[in-house]
């Protein structure tokens, strides 16, 4: 079978699998109907109705891979916040770091006293001398993209096909036609994002060169491996073709490893890690011009960095001191706290280690091999993907690109299948076939799993 099975198949299985979900959750049917009062669809962030339950979950507490809701329900969680608790809830490196410093100031627009520290943990781990903190990726995107737009004098971003760097405008766009436009969906951009922004397909040799030598690209943005449209894998030497090009056509390549840091302890582009299905010899040490990461990088507390070259930091000190004064439209109060450096400071030295990621990696491998065992077994040409902790199965062959990855998405199918996982107690993204492996996860849990992506399967 090429794709999931038609909705005539499954839709009553679906009405049960509800039932079951409301009738087992009243304390968290209540909550959910209390806040309709007062948040704006009833959640504080409007995408957190998004999970295809028929009502939100609400979170009791987390520890490790175990997440309980408020009816007192237990969730293996292979989700992990989509990243930012890629080390399990609550590490107890981080817990202990920042319970020290929150009776010693959370926020003083002060650098914190570890900041030297830090600065040489982050250069000498990622090879990149110079950095930089926001509070979230889409901050540290949003600044890298200003700062290429600022040294270069371009306008243009140019970025692939179902790419996703946050709520960054110039990136949310689409190929559609042949042509670049605003990504559907984008409430009230401030400007036409297709304006600012170029959209190739990924593993597109020949698109490369002919977008970059127009000479109005400002930045190159992307994941190593692509992880927001399923998973797509860069095909053997399209990571090399893109830093040799960007490099003749002087074009900054950022390279956004909010996702890939899943991969080990330098990420994929900057490290030799764990890289599973989405290995490429020649990419693994691609010398990025900026290098970003968010989410897991401070073991979950809002913090993001992004690292540079020292040529781009001559070029932006040069800028700074000629530019006039005033606001630079970078930077935000609460960023590089105290609290957040702590974490980031125990999370470098405890999290972000070999011996983490060995333990991640042997959980992966086995995951991936139990669901190809699932598939195989149904005559299934489902695949699977794999770069470190992070795993993704889609419907068909592996992806090529952005477009074959869309293509091949059925989101209703994916909901039934996320709402039968979650009646029996795993926790996996609202958001297609993705799971994390965190170092602690038993593998009982992952049997588990992969039994009920079975008999889900066998159901449909
Ligand atoms: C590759 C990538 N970059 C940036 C972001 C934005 O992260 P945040 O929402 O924490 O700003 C995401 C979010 O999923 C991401 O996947």
């Amino acid at each position: 079978m090429i794709s999931a099975p038609p909705a005539s198949t499954w839709s009553r299985l679906v009405e049960r699998e509800r039932q079951q979900f409301i009738e087992r959750r009243t304390r968290s049917r209540q909550l959910a109907e209390r806040a309709r009062a007062h948040w704006l669809s009833g959640v504080p962030m409007h995408w957190m109705a998004d999970w295809g339950t028929p009502f939100p979950l609400s979170f009791s507490a987390a520890e490790g891979t175990s997440l309980r809701d408020v009816d007192g329900i237990e969730y293996v969680d292979f989700c992990l916040g989509d990243t930012g608790a890629l080390f399990g809830h609550s590490p107890p490196a981080i817990a202990a770091a920042i319970t020290r410093q929150a009776a010693r100031g959370l926020t003083c627009m002060l650098p914190d006293e570890r900041v030297a520290a830090v600065g040489e943990a982050l250069a000498s781990r990622f090879g990149l001398p110079f950095w930089q903190v926001t509070q979230t990726a889409t901050e540290a995107n949003r600044a890298v993209l200003r700062w290429a737009r600022a040294l270069t004098g371009r306008p243009k971003v140019l970025v692939f096909q179902g790419c996703y760097h946050g709520t960054v405008d110039e990136t949310m766009v689409r190929l559609r036609a042949g042509r670049t436009v605003a990504r559907e969906g984008a409430i009230g951009p401030p400007f036409d994002n297709a304006a600012a922004a170029k959209v190739i397909e990924f593993n597109d040799f020949d698109a490369l060169e002919p977008a970059l030598a127009v000479g109005d690209v400002a930045a190159v943005i992307t994941e190593p491996v692509m992880t927001n449209i399923g998973m797509v894998l860069p095909a053997p030497g399209f990571l090399a073709a893109l830093r040799e090009l960007t490099r003749r056509y002087d074009v900054p390549l950022v390279i956004d490893e909010t996702h890939t840091i899943s991969s080990g302890p330098a990420g994929y582009a900057l490290g030799a890690g764990h890289a599973g299905t989405a290995g490429d010899a020649g990419a693994q040490g691609l010398a990025p011009d900026f290098w970003v990461c968010g989410k897991a990088i401070a073991g979950g507390l809002p913090c993001a960095v992004f690292g540079f070259t020292a040529e781009i930091e001559s070029r932006m000190r040069r800028l700074l001191r000629n530019r006039e004064t005033g606001h630079s439209g970078m930077g935000t109060t609460l960023a590089a706290n105290p609290l957040v450096f702590a974490a980031l400071e125990a999370a470098l030295a405890h999290l972000h280690t070999e011996a983490t990621h060995a333990a991640i990696d042997e959980r992966a491998r086995y995951l991936e091999q139990s669901l190809r065992k699932i598939f195989d077994v149904r005559g299934l040409d489902w695949h699977v993907s794999r770069v470190g902790a992070r795993l993704e199965f889609g419907f068909g062959p592996a992806p090529r690109n952005g477009s074959e990855a869309e293509a091949a998405m059925r989101p209703e199918y994916e909901h039934a299948l996320h709402l039968w996982l979650l009646n029996r107690g795993l926790l996996v993204t609202p958001f297609h076939n993705m799971m994390l492996t965190a170092p602690m996860l038993p593998t009982a849990a992952i049997d588990t799993l992969c039994h009920e992506i079975g008999a889900f399967i066998d159901a449909t």
